[in-house]
C-alpha cells in the first residue's frame, strides 16, 4: 500500500507500544523505515515485543519502560530519547479502560483511567511539544481516541471523559501549534480485536457477538487497517491534515445515529414489497 521508505529517517515514540494496536503500529512503521521507541509499564512485555519486531522487520526498535501517568518519568524517558536525536512523531496510544456501572466506581478507579488516558497523553504531548517548539523541529502527533468520545458512552465513563479531553487537546493544539511546524490528529477506531481491549470491554462472547452484529459490515476492524491509517497520518504525505479525528469503524457510529438505520434488520423482502405503492388498475 505504501512505498517501503515512507517513514525512513522518522523517529517515532508509541506509548503502549508493547501490545495490541500499539504493537501493530510499531511493526508497520518499522517496515516503512522508521526508528521506533515503545513504552509501557511492563518491561518484560516491551522487551519481548522489541525483539520480536526487530527480528521480523530488521528495523531498529527500542523498549523504554515508563508509566505515562508520572510526569517526571515521561520527562526522563523523552530526555533519554532526545540524547540520541529529536523525535519526529509521537503516538499517544496507551490507555486503560473497563466496563462498570458509574455509580460504583471508586475514586482510584476514576484516577486510574483518567491518569493514563488524559493525563498520560498530556504529559507526553507537552514533553515532546515543548522540545519541538524550543528547537523549531517539525513534529507530528497522533492520538488514538474512541468513537464514543464526542457523544459519550454509558459504562465506560472514565474513558469517555478522558478521550473527549484528548480530542479537545488535539483540536486545540492543532491551531495553537500549527503555525510552528507541529501537526496533530487522532484516530477513533471501532472495535478491533486485541487481548487488552476485548478482555476488559467485551469480556463475554455475547457482548462480542452484539458488537459485531450492530456493525454495518458485521465484522471488527483489523490491526493492519489501523496501522495503515496511522502510517498515512504520521507521514509527510498527509501534511495538510491537522486537527482532525478520523473515525475508522466500518460505519458503526453512523449506524447508531441514523433514525431508520435498523429497518434493514427488521423488515423482510415481503415487507418491502408491501410498502411499494400499489399499481393503479
Ligand atoms: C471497577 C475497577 C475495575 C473494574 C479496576 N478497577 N478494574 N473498578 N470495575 N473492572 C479499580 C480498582 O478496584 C482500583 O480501585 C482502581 O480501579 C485501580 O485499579 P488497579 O488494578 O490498581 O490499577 P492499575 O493496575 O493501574 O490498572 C489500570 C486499569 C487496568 C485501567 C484498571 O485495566 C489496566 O492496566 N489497563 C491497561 C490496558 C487497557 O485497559 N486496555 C484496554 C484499552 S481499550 P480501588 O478503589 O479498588 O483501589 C479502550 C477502548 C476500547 O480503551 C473501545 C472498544 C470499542
Ligand atoms: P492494549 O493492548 O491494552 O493497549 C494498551 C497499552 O497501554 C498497553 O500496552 C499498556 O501496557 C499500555 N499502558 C497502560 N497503562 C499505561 C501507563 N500508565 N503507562 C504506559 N503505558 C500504559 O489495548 P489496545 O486495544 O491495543 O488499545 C490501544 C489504544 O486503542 C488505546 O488508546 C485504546 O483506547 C484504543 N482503542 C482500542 C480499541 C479496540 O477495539 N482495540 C477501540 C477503540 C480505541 P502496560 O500495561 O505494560 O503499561
Amino acid at each position: 500500500m505504501f512505498r517501503p521508505d515512507l517513514l525512513a529517517r522518522k523517529r517515532i515514540l508509541i506509548t503502549g507500544g508493547g501490545t495490541g494496536l500499539g504493537k501493530a503500529m510499531a511493526g508497520r512503521f518499522l517496515e516503512l523505515g522508521a526508528t521506533v521507541f515503545i513504552c509501557g509499564r511492563r518491561e518484560d512485555v516491551l522487551k519481548q515485543t522489541a525483539s520480536e519486531l526487530s527480528a521480523s522487520t530488521n528495523g531498529e526498535v527500542c523498549a523504554l519502560p515508563c508509566d505515562v501517568r508520572n510526569r517526571d518519568a515521561v520527562e526522563n524517558m523523552v530526555d533519554s530519547i532526545w540524547r540520541s536525536g529529536a523525535l519526529d512523531v509521537l503516538v499517544n496510544n496507551a490507555a486503560g479502560n473497563f466496563i462498570a456501572r458509574t455509580e460504583e466506581l471508586s475514586p482510584r478507579a476514576w484516577e486510574s483511567v483518567i491518569g493514563i488516558v488524559l493525563m498520560g497523553t498530556l504529559h507526553c504531548t507537552l514533553a515532546c511539544g515543548r522540545r519541538w517548539l524550543k528547537s523549531k523541529h517539525r513534529g507530528t502527533l497522533l492520538s488514538i481516541s474512541a468513537t464514543y468520545a464526542p457523544v459519550g458512552s454509558a459504562y465506560v465513563v472514565p474513558s469517555a471523559v478522558s478521550k473527549a479531553g484528548v480530542e479537545a487537546l488535539t483540536r486545540s493544539l492543532a491551531v495553537e501549534w500549527g503555525n510552528r511546524g507541529i501537526r496533530m490528529n487522532a484516530i477513533a477506531p471501532g472495535p478491533i480485536r486485541t487481548q487488552g481491549a476485548f478482555s476488559r470491554v467485551l469480556p463475554r462472547p455475547e457482548l462480542e457477538a452484539l458488537a459485531q452484529d450492530r456493525n454495518p459490515m458485521h465484522r471488527f476492524g483489523t490491526t493492519e487497517e489501523l496501522a495503515n491509517l496511522a502510517a498515512f497520518l504520521v507521514s509527510d504525505g498527509s501534511g495538510y491534515i491537522n486537527g482532525e479525528v478520523i473515525r475508522m469503524d466500518g460505519g458503526e457510529f453512523l449506524q447508531g445515529a441514523g433514525e431508520f438505520s435498523s429497518l434493514g434488520r427488521v423488515l423482510r423482502q415481503e415487507d418491502w414489497e408491501a410498502l411499494k405503492p400499489r399499481k393503479k388498475s
